[in-house]
């Protein structure tokens, strides 16, 4: 029996992840990969999670509690410290404008069924996430992609979108997932001007934002629409929502991640939330709490140490090896390096050759297109391998590139 017929409109639009298509392939053990933005499982703070179990065995009545059913908004000292951590002098948040989420990916869930109908008009960069592409694909939106530099979003470009009639951009301003860049403080202002013009709603997906390898990335857009608005007037006024997670600096399988907005979205998001659910495991979200409210600052020290080494070592590497034809950005943070590869060149037929003939993978652009394109380009993430493994998968990656240049396209 054929099903397709049968599955809702919502679910004939879900599309496949290649990359968890791809991860797949990656159990493979002889296989250098490139491709998964994971963090680093040899990074993760085992030690201070072994540390709060017992802590919670010793104490009978918080250790019950972390297993019972609990309120859909979050764990309040977890919220209590999310809305610290972005509160700044002009702008001060508290527990009433964060809601806890199942990971940001289940905040990007939560975001789209309340805001985008099929046909609403949504501004995404070209490129960009792969995972909010599936969720808001879903929702059956109109795309609207706007292009990028070596500094993110052009301005000009989402001016156009945005006289069109957008009604959401999702961004992802610092290290962007997957292109690697970070966007300047005077675009960044820009954007918040631009959203007030046209009245468009900013998710901003901050995901890698602590992921800075030597300084921190500009004031996010939530910082600046504060002192835009002026501070107080942000929870009336105020376009932008983020969206922030655990995952990339402690670890997935926590699950939790949060969103940051006004507390009449924050209502909405509840409820939806609620039918969802009914809340993020209460036990994850006290471990969280703890590890966050530990050493989290040295940890999160330690892991920009080791990312930046990373990205160093592949860096040098592709400039080293690297024909002149192949651009890449140059990342300040974050996991990832895109490479554009010359016209012609397709990344999809180049990863079934890498995998074949080198034993290393990456991930091909393309999916990272919300209305195509990209062909020629790929994503390469630095977070897993050690500097020499890099160095090596880079040597190799790139004579495959010259090979397959020198037969298919030259
Ligand atoms: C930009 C971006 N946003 C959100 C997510 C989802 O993160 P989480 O694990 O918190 O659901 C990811 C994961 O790769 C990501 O790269």
């Amino acid at each position: 029996m054929s099903w397709d017929n049968k599955f809702s409109k919502d679910a004939q639009s879900i599309r496949a992840s290649e990359i968890r298509e791809l991860l797949k392939i990656l159990a493979d053990p002889a296989i250098l990969s490139f491709a998964g933005g994971i963090p680093d499982p040899a990074m993760f703070p085992m030690a201070e999670m072994k540390k709060i179990r017992e802590s919670l065995e010793d104490q009978p009545d918080l250790d019950r509690q972390s297993m019972q059913y609990s309120q859909t908004e979050g764990y309040a000292p977890l919220r209590d410290w999310v809305a610290s951590r972005v509160s700044t002098s002009e702008i001060t948040f508290d527990r009433e404008n964060v809601l806890v989420t199942n990971g940001a990916q289940q905040s990007l869930t939560l975001l789209s069924t309340v805001f985008m109908d099929p046909g609403t008009p949504i501004a995404v960069a070209n490129p960009t996430y792969l995972g909010a592409l599936q969720v808001f694909g879903t929702r059956r939106p109109k795309y609207v992609t706007i292009d990028t530099d070596e500094h993110g979003l052009i301005t000009a470009s989402l001016e156009t979108a945005f006289k069109g009639g957008v009604k959401i951009l999702y961004t992802i301003p610092d290290f962007q997932n997957p292109g690697g860049m970070t966007i300047p403080e005077d675009r960044r202002l820009d954007i918040i001007k631009l959203a007030h013009e046209y009245d468009v709603i900013i998710l901003e997906d901050t995901a890698y934002r602590a992921l800075y390898h030597d300084t921190p990335p500009p004031p996010s857009l939530l910082e600046l629409e504060g002192k835009y608005l002026g501070g107080s007037s942000w929870q009336e006024n105020g376009l932008v929502i983020q969206l922030g997670t655990a995952s990339k600096t402690l670890m997935p399988a926590l699950r939790v991640g949060w969103t940051i907005a006004p507390s009449a979205i924050l209502d909405k998001l509840v409820l939806l939330k609620q039918a969802n659910d009914l809340h993020t495991s209460t036990i994850n979200q006290i471990i969280t709490y703890e590890l966050l409210d530990g050493n989290f600052d040295a940890h999160v020290t330690a892991l920009r140490t080791v990312y930046k080494e990373r990205k160093e070592a592949m860096l040098d590497a592709l400039h080293q090896y690297l024909p002149n034809s192949v651009s890449f950005t140059i990342p300040t943070g974050g996991m990832f390096i895109w490479l554009n590869l010359p016209q012609g060149m397709d990344a999809k037929l180049l990863l079934a050759r890498a995998l074949d003939e080198e034993k290393i993978a990456f991930v091909p652009g393309a999916a990272f297109f919300a209305n195509g394109g990209g062909e020629n380009t790929l994503r390469l993430s630095f977070s897993t391998c050690s500097p020499d493994d890099i160095r090596d998968g880079m040597q190799r990656l790139s004579s495959l590139i010259q090979r397959e240049y020198l037969e298919k396209v030259a």
